[in-house]
Protein backbone atom coordinates (compact mmCIF):
# COMPACT_ATOMS: atom_id res chain seq x y z
CA UNK A 1 0.00 0.00 0.00
CA UNK A 2 1.04 3.07 -1.00
CA UNK A 3 0.10 6.13 0.77
CA UNK A 4 1.76 9.60 0.12
CA UNK A 5 1.11 12.06 2.56
CA UNK A 6 -2.67 14.22 3.22
CA UNK A 7 -1.37 17.44 2.51
CA UNK A 8 -4.01 19.27 4.37
CA UNK A 9 -3.75 17.27 7.63
CA UNK A 10 -0.15 17.95 7.21
CA UNK A 11 -0.50 21.47 6.82
CA UNK A 12 -3.04 21.14 9.72
CA UNK A 13 -0.29 19.28 11.89
CA UNK A 14 1.83 22.29 11.26
CA UNK A 15 -0.22 24.79 12.31
CA UNK A 16 -3.25 23.91 13.90
CA UNK A 17 -2.21 24.14 17.93
CA UNK A 18 0.07 26.99 17.26
CA UNK A 19 -2.02 29.50 15.15
CA UNK A 20 -4.19 31.95 17.45
CA UNK A 21 -6.89 32.34 14.39
CA UNK A 22 -8.37 29.18 12.72
CA UNK A 23 -9.73 30.89 10.00
CA UNK A 24 -10.12 27.82 7.61
CA UNK A 25 -11.27 25.17 10.20
CA UNK A 26 -13.98 22.19 9.01
CA UNK A 27 -15.65 21.78 11.85
CA UNK A 28 -18.39 23.74 13.71
CA UNK A 29 -17.47 25.32 17.44
CA UNK A 30 -17.18 22.57 19.69
CA UNK A 31 -17.89 22.34 23.81
CA UNK A 32 -16.62 20.44 26.69
CA UNK A 33 -17.84 17.23 27.83
CA UNK A 34 -19.34 18.73 31.04
CA UNK A 35 -21.82 21.36 28.48
CA UNK A 36 -22.46 18.30 26.31
CA UNK A 37 -23.58 16.37 29.30
CA UNK A 38 -25.70 19.55 30.89
CA UNK A 39 -27.62 18.58 27.94
CA UNK A 40 -29.72 15.88 29.37
CA UNK A 41 -30.99 15.03 32.87
CA UNK A 42 -29.21 12.58 34.01
CA UNK A 43 -26.50 11.80 31.59
CA UNK A 44 -23.34 13.33 33.88
CA UNK A 45 -23.91 10.83 36.32
CA UNK A 46 -24.82 7.88 33.88
CA UNK A 47 -21.26 8.62 31.85
CA UNK A 48 -19.01 7.80 35.16
CA UNK A 49 -20.73 4.65 35.16
CA UNK A 50 -19.80 3.81 31.85
CA UNK A 51 -17.95 0.62 31.23
CA UNK A 52 -14.24 1.13 30.48
CA UNK A 53 -14.63 -2.96 28.64
CA UNK A 54 -14.37 -3.73 24.85
CA UNK A 55 -17.30 -2.29 23.10
CA UNK A 56 -19.67 -4.22 20.62
CA UNK A 57 -17.94 -4.07 17.40
CA UNK A 58 -20.45 -2.57 14.74
CA UNK A 59 -21.21 0.09 17.68
CA UNK A 60 -23.56 0.16 20.58
CA UNK A 61 -27.21 -0.58 19.81
CA UNK A 62 -28.44 2.34 22.14
CA UNK A 63 -25.51 4.64 19.71
CA UNK A 64 -26.42 3.32 16.23
CA UNK A 65 -30.75 3.13 17.62
CA UNK A 66 -30.08 6.99 17.50
CA UNK A 67 -27.83 7.22 14.76
CA UNK A 68 -30.92 5.91 12.80
CA UNK A 69 -33.18 8.37 13.48
CA UNK A 70 -30.74 10.44 10.50
CA UNK A 71 -32.57 8.48 8.06
CA UNK A 72 -36.21 6.91 7.10
CA UNK A 73 -35.76 3.27 6.07
CA UNK A 74 -32.36 2.11 8.25
CA UNK A 75 -32.08 -0.30 10.95
CA UNK A 76 -29.50 -0.38 13.76
CA UNK A 77 -28.10 -3.22 11.96
CA UNK A 78 -27.31 -1.11 9.32
CA UNK A 79 -24.95 0.95 10.80
CA UNK A 80 -21.24 0.40 11.44
CA UNK A 81 -20.06 3.02 13.73
CA UNK A 82 -16.00 3.96 13.17
CA UNK A 83 -12.98 5.60 14.88
CA UNK A 84 -14.36 9.05 13.04
CA UNK A 85 -15.06 9.41 9.31
CA UNK A 86 -11.66 8.92 8.24
CA UNK A 87 -11.38 5.02 9.55
CA UNK A 88 -15.10 4.29 8.12
CA UNK A 89 -13.71 5.74 4.36
CA UNK A 90 -10.18 3.80 4.48
CA UNK A 91 -11.90 0.60 5.37
CA UNK A 92 -14.88 1.53 2.49
CA UNK A 93 -12.52 1.86 0.13
CA UNK A 94 -10.51 -1.38 1.17
CA UNK A 95 -13.89 -3.41 1.33
CA UNK A 96 -15.26 -1.98 -1.86
CA UNK A 97 -12.58 -1.84 -4.74
CA UNK A 98 -9.18 -4.23 -5.65
CA UNK A 99 -6.62 -3.64 -7.76
CA UNK A 100 -7.43 -2.08 -11.29
CA UNK A 101 -11.01 -1.39 -10.44
CA UNK A 102 -11.97 2.28 -12.02
CA UNK A 103 -13.97 4.70 -9.40
CA UNK A 104 -14.92 8.48 -10.18
CA UNK A 105 -14.58 10.93 -7.53
CA UNK A 106 -15.78 14.44 -7.22
CA UNK A 107 -13.12 16.64 -7.41
CA UNK A 108 -11.66 19.12 -5.55
CA UNK A 109 -11.89 17.33 -2.55
CA UNK A 110 -11.23 15.63 0.83
CA UNK A 111 -8.05 13.97 -0.24
CA UNK A 112 -8.63 10.36 1.58
CA UNK A 113 -11.89 9.74 -0.86
CA UNK A 114 -9.73 9.56 -3.95
CA UNK A 115 -6.17 8.72 -2.47
CA UNK A 116 -7.16 5.54 -0.47
CA UNK A 117 -8.74 4.38 -3.34
CA UNK A 118 -5.47 4.67 -5.21
CA UNK A 119 -3.58 3.35 -2.70
CA UNK A 120 -5.96 0.13 -2.90
CA UNK A 121 -4.43 -0.23 -6.71
CA UNK A 122 -7.73 1.81 -8.09
CA UNK A 123 -7.81 4.24 -11.22
CA UNK A 124 -9.13 7.22 -10.40
CA UNK A 125 -11.03 9.71 -12.31
CA UNK A 126 -11.69 13.32 -10.86
CA UNK A 127 -15.08 14.53 -11.72
CA UNK A 128 -14.82 18.14 -11.55
CA UNK A 129 -16.86 20.91 -9.75
CA UNK A 130 -16.46 24.02 -11.71
CA UNK A 131 -16.38 27.21 -9.89
CA UNK A 132 -18.09 29.29 -13.19
CA UNK A 133 -20.74 26.60 -12.70
CA UNK A 134 -21.50 27.53 -8.81
CA UNK A 135 -18.90 24.41 -8.32
CA UNK A 136 -21.85 22.04 -9.74
CA UNK A 137 -20.95 18.73 -11.48
CA UNK A 138 -21.57 18.04 -14.53
CA UNK A 139 -23.80 14.78 -15.51
CA UNK A 140 -22.42 14.75 -19.08
CA UNK A 141 -19.12 14.86 -18.08
CA UNK A 142 -19.77 11.61 -15.80
CA UNK A 143 -21.07 9.48 -18.84
CA UNK A 144 -18.03 10.81 -20.83
CA UNK A 145 -15.89 9.21 -17.47
CA UNK A 146 -17.33 6.25 -17.50
CA UNK A 147 -15.38 3.08 -18.47
CA UNK A 148 -16.14 -0.73 -18.88
CA UNK A 149 -14.06 -1.50 -15.59
CA UNK A 150 -15.86 1.54 -13.21
CA UNK A 151 -16.83 0.41 -9.97
CA UNK A 152 -18.40 3.45 -7.99
CA UNK A 153 -19.30 7.41 -7.72
CA UNK A 154 -18.00 9.18 -5.13
CA UNK A 155 -19.35 12.32 -3.85
CA UNK A 156 -19.95 14.60 -1.09
CA UNK A 157 -22.83 16.88 -0.60
CA UNK A 158 -22.50 19.51 1.33
CA UNK A 159 -19.58 19.72 -0.10
CA UNK A 160 -15.90 20.27 1.48
CA UNK A 161 -13.85 22.67 0.37
CA UNK A 162 -17.13 25.07 -1.59
CA UNK A 163 -20.05 24.27 0.35
CA UNK A 164 -21.54 23.19 -2.74
CA UNK A 165 -25.02 21.71 -2.46
CA UNK A 166 -26.40 19.76 -5.19
CA UNK A 167 -30.16 19.72 -6.18
CA UNK A 168 -32.41 17.57 -5.76
CA UNK A 169 -32.86 16.86 -9.54
CA UNK A 170 -28.88 16.35 -10.13
CA UNK A 171 -28.71 13.94 -6.91
CA UNK A 172 -31.68 11.91 -8.24
CA UNK A 173 -29.90 11.72 -11.63
CA UNK A 174 -26.68 10.45 -10.23
CA UNK A 175 -28.26 7.65 -8.18
CA UNK A 176 -30.20 6.56 -11.06
CA UNK A 177 -26.68 7.00 -12.98
CA UNK A 178 -25.31 4.49 -10.64
CA UNK A 179 -28.42 1.85 -10.26
CA UNK A 180 -28.65 1.53 -14.02
CA UNK A 181 -25.14 0.82 -14.44
CA UNK A 182 -24.71 -1.50 -11.23
CA UNK A 183 -22.05 0.72 -9.60
CA UNK A 184 -21.67 1.51 -6.09
CA UNK A 185 -22.79 5.02 -4.74
CA UNK A 186 -20.53 6.25 -2.03
CA UNK A 187 -21.81 10.17 -0.50
CA UNK A 188 -19.55 11.64 2.04
CA UNK A 189 -22.75 13.24 3.96
CA UNK A 190 -20.66 14.45 6.78
CA UNK A 191 -21.97 18.09 5.69
CA UNK A 192 -25.67 16.62 5.83
CA UNK A 193 -27.89 18.68 8.63
CA UNK A 194 -26.27 21.94 8.30
CA UNK A 195 -27.83 22.93 5.34
CA UNK A 196 -28.54 27.16 5.54
CA UNK A 197 -32.47 26.28 4.24
CA UNK A 198 -33.43 23.50 5.85
CA UNK A 199 -35.96 22.76 2.52
CA UNK A 200 -33.06 22.36 0.16
CA UNK A 201 -31.80 19.14 2.56
CA UNK A 202 -30.94 16.02 0.17
CA UNK A 203 -32.56 12.70 0.90
CA UNK A 204 -29.42 10.33 2.62
CA UNK A 205 -27.59 8.33 -0.03
CA UNK A 206 -28.48 4.78 1.86
CA UNK A 207 -32.37 5.41 2.00
CA UNK A 208 -32.54 5.25 -1.93
CA UNK A 209 -31.38 2.34 -2.45
CA UNK A 210 -28.85 -0.41 -1.45
CA UNK A 211 -26.14 0.57 -4.11
CA UNK A 212 -25.74 3.81 -2.09
CA UNK A 213 -23.36 3.90 0.86
CA UNK A 214 -24.20 7.05 3.27
CA UNK A 215 -21.34 8.28 5.52
CA UNK A 216 -21.97 10.50 8.81
CA UNK A 217 -19.75 12.00 11.54
CA UNK A 218 -20.08 13.77 14.65
CA UNK A 219 -17.65 16.21 14.24
CA UNK A 220 -18.84 18.61 11.55
CA UNK A 221 -22.50 19.89 11.91
CA UNK A 222 -22.35 18.53 15.67
CA UNK A 223 -18.88 20.37 16.49
CA UNK A 224 -17.53 17.47 18.02
CA UNK A 225 -14.98 16.03 16.05
CA UNK A 226 -12.74 15.31 19.49
CA UNK A 227 -15.43 12.25 20.15
CA UNK A 228 -13.81 10.46 16.97
CA UNK A 229 -17.40 8.93 16.13
CA UNK A 230 -18.29 8.31 12.86
CA UNK A 231 -20.22 6.11 10.74
CA UNK A 232 -21.74 4.38 7.26
CA UNK A 233 -25.24 3.77 7.30
CA UNK A 234 -26.73 1.15 4.51
CA UNK A 235 -28.15 -1.57 3.27
CA UNK A 236 -25.92 -3.23 0.92
CA UNK A 237 -25.14 -6.16 2.95
CA UNK A 238 -21.95 -7.27 1.25
CA UNK A 239 -20.30 -4.16 1.77
CA UNK A 240 -21.39 -3.75 5.30
CA UNK A 241 -19.96 -7.27 6.08
CA UNK A 242 -16.73 -6.28 4.26
CA UNK A 243 -15.69 -3.18 6.11
CA UNK A 244 -16.86 -4.94 9.48
CA UNK A 245 -14.31 -7.89 8.96
CA UNK A 246 -11.72 -4.51 7.93
CA UNK A 247 -12.55 -3.47 11.17
CA UNK A 248 -10.87 -6.14 13.01
CA UNK A 249 -7.54 -4.95 11.78
CA UNK A 250 -7.53 -1.32 12.70
CA UNK A 251 -9.55 -0.40 15.42
CA UNK A 252 -11.78 -3.24 16.46
CA UNK A 253 -14.36 -1.46 18.66
CA UNK A 254 -14.90 1.89 19.58
CA UNK A 255 -14.64 4.17 22.81
CA UNK A 256 -17.08 3.41 25.25
CA UNK A 257 -16.74 6.89 26.68
CA UNK A 258 -17.04 8.57 22.80
CA UNK A 259 -19.77 6.30 22.29
CA UNK A 260 -21.91 7.31 25.58
CA UNK A 261 -21.03 10.97 24.62
CA UNK A 262 -21.93 10.25 20.92
CA UNK A 263 -25.33 8.94 21.66
CA UNK A 264 -26.34 11.84 23.66
CA UNK A 265 -25.38 13.83 21.12
CA UNK A 266 -27.24 12.15 18.65
CA UNK A 267 -30.39 12.68 21.14
CA UNK A 268 -29.70 16.16 21.08
CA UNK A 269 -28.49 16.80 17.53
CA UNK A 270 -30.89 19.26 16.52
CA UNK A 271 -29.67 21.62 19.37
CA UNK A 272 -26.37 20.87 18.55
CA UNK A 273 -27.15 21.81 15.11
CA UNK A 274 -29.28 24.85 15.60
CA UNK A 275 -26.56 26.47 17.24
CA UNK A 276 -23.97 25.65 14.70
CA UNK A 277 -25.48 26.72 12.41
CA UNK A 278 -26.52 30.24 14.09
CA UNK A 279 -22.94 30.49 14.42
CA UNK A 280 -22.15 30.12 10.53
CA UNK A 281 -25.08 32.38 9.67
CA UNK A 282 -23.93 35.38 11.56
CA UNK A 283 -20.10 34.57 10.38
CA UNK A 284 -21.76 34.26 6.95
CA UNK A 285 -22.85 38.45 7.58
CA UNK A 286 -19.21 39.39 8.10
CA UNK A 287 -17.43 37.36 5.27
CA UNK A 288 -20.35 39.58 2.82
CA UNK A 289 -19.66 42.33 4.13
CA UNK A 290 -16.11 41.77 3.79
CA UNK A 291 -16.09 40.81 0.34
CA UNK A 292 -18.47 43.65 -0.42
CA UNK A 293 -15.55 45.55 0.94
CA UNK A 294 -12.92 44.09 -1.32
CA UNK A 295 -14.30 43.13 -4.69
CA UNK A 296 -10.92 43.40 -6.64
CA UNK A 297 -9.47 41.30 -4.36
CA UNK A 298 -11.37 38.45 -3.57
CA UNK A 299 -14.34 36.59 -5.65
CA UNK A 300 -16.60 34.09 -4.34
CA UNK A 301 -19.45 31.55 -5.08
CA UNK A 302 -21.00 31.62 -1.51
CA UNK A 303 -21.99 28.38 -0.33
CA UNK A 304 -25.65 26.48 0.49
CA UNK A 305 -24.49 24.58 3.31
CA UNK A 306 -21.77 23.39 5.20
CA UNK A 307 -18.91 25.19 7.50
CA UNK A 308 -16.76 26.15 4.61
CA UNK A 309 -16.70 28.28 1.04
CA UNK A 310 -13.51 28.27 -1.60
CA UNK A 311 -12.90 31.58 -2.10
CA UNK A 312 -10.28 33.65 -4.91
CA UNK A 313 -7.27 35.78 -4.40
CA UNK A 314 -7.41 38.00 -7.36
CA UNK A 315 -4.00 39.54 -6.56
CA UNK A 316 -1.66 37.87 -5.76
CA UNK A 317 -0.20 34.00 -5.02
CA UNK A 318 -2.90 32.33 -2.78
CA UNK A 319 0.24 30.85 -0.89
CA UNK A 320 2.62 33.32 -0.38
CA UNK A 321 -0.59 35.56 1.13
CA UNK A 322 -1.70 32.28 3.02
CA UNK A 323 1.79 32.40 4.07
CA UNK A 324 2.16 36.08 5.56
CA UNK A 325 -1.35 36.49 7.06
CA UNK A 326 -0.38 33.27 9.34
CA UNK A 327 3.04 34.84 10.36
CA UNK A 328 2.17 38.77 10.73
CA UNK A 329 -1.36 38.47 12.06
CA UNK A 330 -1.97 34.83 13.52
CA UNK A 331 -4.85 34.24 11.35
CA UNK A 332 -4.95 30.93 8.92
CA UNK A 333 -6.20 30.56 5.88
CA UNK A 334 -5.78 27.41 3.89
CA UNK A 335 -4.17 27.61 0.46
CA UNK A 336 -6.13 25.74 -2.93
CA UNK A 337 -2.69 23.42 -3.33
CA UNK A 338 -3.88 21.58 -0.59
CA UNK A 339 -6.94 20.14 -2.87
CA UNK A 340 -4.52 20.25 -5.80
CA UNK A 341 -6.15 23.86 -7.16
CA UNK A 342 -4.29 25.76 -9.28
CA UNK A 343 -6.84 28.86 -9.44
CA UNK A 344 -5.36 30.87 -6.61
CA UNK A 345 -8.53 29.49 -4.14
CA UNK A 346 -8.16 29.45 -0.51
CA UNK A 347 -10.64 27.62 1.75
CA UNK A 348 -12.15 29.46 4.42
CA UNK A 349 -13.95 28.29 7.61
CA UNK A 350 -17.28 29.33 9.10
CA UNK A 351 -18.35 27.28 11.81
CA UNK A 352 -16.06 29.11 14.27
CA UNK A 353 -17.33 31.83 17.31
CA UNK A 354 -13.83 33.69 16.88
CA UNK A 355 -14.28 34.63 12.97
CA UNK A 356 -15.20 38.37 14.04
CA UNK A 357 -11.71 38.72 15.23
CA UNK A 358 -10.17 37.14 12.89
CA UNK A 359 -11.49 38.62 9.80
CA UNK A 360 -10.45 41.72 12.00
CA UNK A 361 -7.13 40.78 12.25
CA UNK A 362 -7.35 39.73 8.75
CA UNK A 363 -8.23 43.91 7.69
CA UNK A 364 -6.15 45.19 9.32
CA UNK A 365 -3.25 42.68 7.93
CA UNK A 366 -4.53 44.16 4.32
CA UNK A 367 -4.56 47.90 5.14
CA UNK A 368 -1.08 47.70 6.08
C1 LIG B 1 -15.67 15.62 3.41
C2 LIG B 1 -15.04 15.02 4.62
N1 LIG B 1 -15.15 13.70 4.82
C3 LIG B 1 -14.59 13.10 5.88
C4 LIG B 1 -13.88 13.82 6.81
C5 LIG B 1 -13.25 13.13 7.99
O1 LIG B 1 -13.93 13.44 9.17
P1 LIG B 1 -13.29 13.09 10.60
O2 LIG B 1 -12.04 13.90 10.69
O3 LIG B 1 -14.26 13.53 11.60
O4 LIG B 1 -13.00 11.64 10.62
C6 LIG B 1 -13.73 15.20 6.64
C7 LIG B 1 -12.94 16.01 7.59
O5 LIG B 1 -12.54 17.12 7.33
C8 LIG B 1 -14.34 15.81 5.52
O6 LIG B 1 -14.27 17.13 5.32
Amino acid sequence: MNLPPFKLERFFAKYEFHTEYLLCASDSESMSIADLLAMENGAAEKFQQVWLGYTESQGSPALRAEICKLYETIQPEDILVHTGAEEAIFLFMFAAFKEYDHIIVHSPGYQSLAEVARAAGCDVSPWPAREENGWSLDLDELRHLMRTNTKAIIINTPHNPTGYLMSRADYEAVHTFAQERKLLLFSDEVYRESEYDAATRLPAACDLGDHAISLGVTSKTYGLAGLRIGWVATKNRKIYEKMASLKDYTTICNSAPSEFLAEVAMRNRHKLAERNLGIIKDNLAIIDNLFARHPNLFSWVRPRAGTMAFPRLLKGDVEEFCDRLVKKAGVLLLPGSMYDDSRNHFRLGLGRKNLPQAIKKLEEFLST
